[in-house]
């Protein structure tokens, strides 16, 4: 059978990015930074510093870019063009900013071309520290940091702990990641007001029941359906809290964490944070049973027999049990994993733990489901008809259900 055709998708484009760069070693990270905002199809404006074109060269970034890259204030388009590239940019990322670019900044100076667009510009801007542990730790460094974080429409990304060039010692100060700052980026470019001082809820991934220390009933879920909501839903701008099942999946960036392991635990983390929340997503696949009793050591084979029966009773049903406790106004998802009769089973959950919108995806269908990047879904509520959108990835997917959330808080505001 031909593999389905996934649906494009270059969420930035038409947006304008301004990647100023400066002179640390990180520099050489930020090629790729600018190659996967251009592949995500937004037009990136690189800006070098003279320090970093010590440590990278601008042909690098005109290449993954395809756009000229700009060094000079003092040319003859120099001065106009600080304006335009302050006025034109949807968002500005400076990575690496070294100690001298964080000092400049925080004074509000406009000694070369990228400090100067800074002074220009409206957009929102997201600093990337990167420099030695010992520098960072600085109580000035420490100040201007400050100091630019409480300057509205300035967010400080990082920086991380690892490995640093030398003399680290295991302090913050090494540049995040090129995907991590893209997910800065994406909230400063996306954050909307309808998720703004929004607290979202999401829960993801499997729960494990255990037979014994070593043994559990589970499922297949590899928490990338929750995630990828959790990833939308902080770069929209809100608030998220996390609840997930075992899974190898980083977490996304920005979000609260919580991991559990049964759905014991996942229905108490629920239960304490949904009173807060103003959306909450069920994605998780909960085990609907656990065994009767837990072991306390391994058991073993010749203990057992020819035959193994084990005793299962029902969890708790976390959407359904935790229904009083939703927030007044609050928007609810959830989601049916089916394999027969997707629509008739997906409207009788959606009415029976009193779901807004539902999510039903059938496992059966290729791509769609457990453990794949795509899914193919059918999102219900109580008015209208089934919308059944086409295969896609699931950061799609979640973008979808998000946008439908997104009308159903702005009609309760
Ligand atoms: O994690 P992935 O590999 O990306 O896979 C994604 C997914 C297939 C797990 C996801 O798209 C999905 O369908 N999640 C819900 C799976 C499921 O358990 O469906 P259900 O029909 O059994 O449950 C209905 C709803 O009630 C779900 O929102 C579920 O989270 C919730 N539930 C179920 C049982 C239970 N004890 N408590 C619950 O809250």
């Amino acid at each position: 059978m031909p593999r389905p055709e996934l649906v494009p998708r270059r969420p930035w484009q038409g947006r304008r990015i301004l990647l100023g760069v400066t002179g640390g070693i990180a520099a050489y990270k930020s090629i790729q930074l600018a190659r996967d905002l251009t592949r995500l199809g937004a037009e990136v404006d690189v800006v070098l510093t003279a320090a970093a074109q010590k440590f990278v060269a601008p042909l690098s970034f005109e290449g993954v870019t395809g756009r000229p890259v700009l060094t000079d204030l003092f040319s003859v388009d120099g001065a106009a063009m600080h304006l335009r590239l302050g006025k034109d940019a949807d968002a500005i990322c400076v990575a690496p900013a070294t100690a001298d670019f964080v000092a400049r900044a925080a004074e509000g100076r406009a000694d070369d071309l990228l400090c100067t667009a800074l002074l220009a510009t409206h957009a929102p801007v997201v600093v990337c520290p990167a420099m030695n542990d010992r520098m960072f730790a600085h109580p000035q460094v420490q100040e201007n940091v400050e100091r630019l974080r409480q300057r509205p429409g300035y967010v400080i990304a990082g920086p991380g702990v690892g490995a640093l060039a030398a003399g680290e010692e295991g302090g913050p100060g090494r540049m995040l990641e090129p995907q991590d700052i893209t997910e800065y980026i994406g909230r400063a470019l996306g954050a909307e007001d309808a998720y703004r001082e929004r607290r979202v809820l999401v829960t993801a991934g499997p729960t494990r029941e255990a037979l014994d220390p070593v043994r559990y009933v589970g499922n297949r879920s590899s928490g990338r359906m929750g995630y990828a909501v959790a990833a939308a839903a902080w770069r929209r701008g809100a608030s998220v809290t996390l609840v997930s099942g075992p899974s190898s999946l980083e977490p996304p960036v920005g979000v609260d964490l919580v991991r559990v392991q049964s759905a014991d635990e996942m229905f108490a983390a629920v239960a304490d944070a949904i009173g807060a929340a103003d959306v909450s997503v069920f994605a998780a696949a909960v085990a609907d049973f656990r065994p009767t009793t837990t072991e306390s050591d391994k058991v073993k084979r010749e203990a057992v027999g020819d035959e193994f029966a084990v005793l299962l009773a029902p969890n708790p049903d976390i959407a359904g049990e935790t229904r009083d406790r939703r927030k007044a106004g609050s928007v609810t998802v959830g989601f049916a994993l089916e394999t027969t009769d997707l629509l008739e089973n997906a409207r009788k959950k959606l009415a029976k733990k009193d779901f807004d919108l539902l999510v039903a995806n059938d496992v059966t269908q290729e791509g769609a489901g457990f453990d794949v990047e795509t899914n193919r879904v059918t999102i219900l509520d109580k008015q209208g008809e089934p919308e059944s959108l086409p295969l896609m990835s699931k950061d799609a997917v979640a973008e979808e259900i998000l946008d439908r959330v997104a009308s159903r808080l702005s009609a309760r505001r």
